[in-house]
């Protein structure tokens, strides 16, 4: 099960996702979590250091191409799918892949390849990964997220934040993309603008499955450097991921 969360830049994706991974790993499933965000934040949210991206892979293997350190008959593909598999960060309760950051100005071709053949590798290895993708819609032009199961879409209240969501939704028909699921999650929602909100988000054409006020929890936890996947259970974050959880029947 590939679950994806996607939005625009700062609308809480990172934090969904923490949670996603707080929750699920409970579960005792294998889980893996990808960071397919440039923009990362997840080890901090996860409270946990990573050595190496896939970005930090590839420019170790270019160096090493660049000097002639690879040996005669050695492929570099293998080098760089062994590497890979070397940089997952393994925790007791679940693995991480940073894929950090592309390459060059704007060429994000070999980390897409790459990126689309590392999940439809390693899927089978595990039970649910969950994706942190980055801010926008590029990941679907790039089709990073396409073979994903269920795509979380995050928003705030704002224009922009329900702009890029209801596009996540239209873009994916353009493209063909299909999500088996595909839901809008509304985030740091302002109490009494719950209705207003709410009607806003039918415009988007996708089913709205939690709103999330914003809570003083996660600014506490922010304000203090603390991770997010450490919130309490009566927070109303977890509180609101955990029953989108149930109602998708995830953790049976
Ligand atoms: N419901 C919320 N209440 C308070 N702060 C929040 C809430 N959701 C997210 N934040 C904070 O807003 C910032 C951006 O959220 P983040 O999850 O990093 O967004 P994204 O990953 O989409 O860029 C972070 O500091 C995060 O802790
Ligand atoms: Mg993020």
């Amino acid at each position: 099960m590939i679950i994806a969360v996607s939005g625009k830049g700062g609308t809480g994706k990172t934090l969904v996702s923490s949670i996603l991974v707080k929750l699920l790993s409970k579960t005792g499933k294998d889980l893996l979590v990808i960071d397919a965000d440039p923009d990362s934040n997840i080890p901090e949210s996860l409270g946990i250091e990573v050595d190496k991206s896939v970005g930090d892979v590839r420019e170790d293997l270019k160096k090493d191409v660049n000097k002639g350190n690879i040996p005669q008959g050695v492929n570099k593909w293998d080098i760089l799918d062994y590497k890979i598999m070397e940089s997952i960060v393994e925790t007791p309760e679940y693995d991480l892949l940073m894929m950090g950051r592309p390459e060059g100005s704007g060429c994000y071709c070999a980390v897409n390849n790459m990126l689309r053949k590392i999940i439809e590798n390693i899927s089978s290895n595990y039970d649910y990964i969950v994706i942190d993708t980055e801010a926008g819609l590029e990941h679907l032009s790039r089709r990073t997220t396409q073979s994903v199961d269920i795509m979380l879409v995050v928003s705030d209240s704002s224009k922009r934040g329900l702009h890029t969501a209801s596009r996540v939704g239209e873009l994916s028909k353009e493209l063909e993309i299909s999500f088996e699921q595909i839901y809008l999650i509304l985030n740091r929602v302002k109490e009494g603008y719950e209705e207003e909100l709410s009607d806003k988000a039918k415009e988007t054409g996708l089913e709205v499955i939690g709103l999330i006020h914003d809570d003083k929890t996660v600014s506490e936890f922010d304000l203090e450097g603390k991770p997010l996947i450490e919130l309490p259970d009566d927070s109303e974050p977890v509180k609101i991921v955990k029953k989108i959880i149930d109602k998708l029947k995830l953790a049976n």
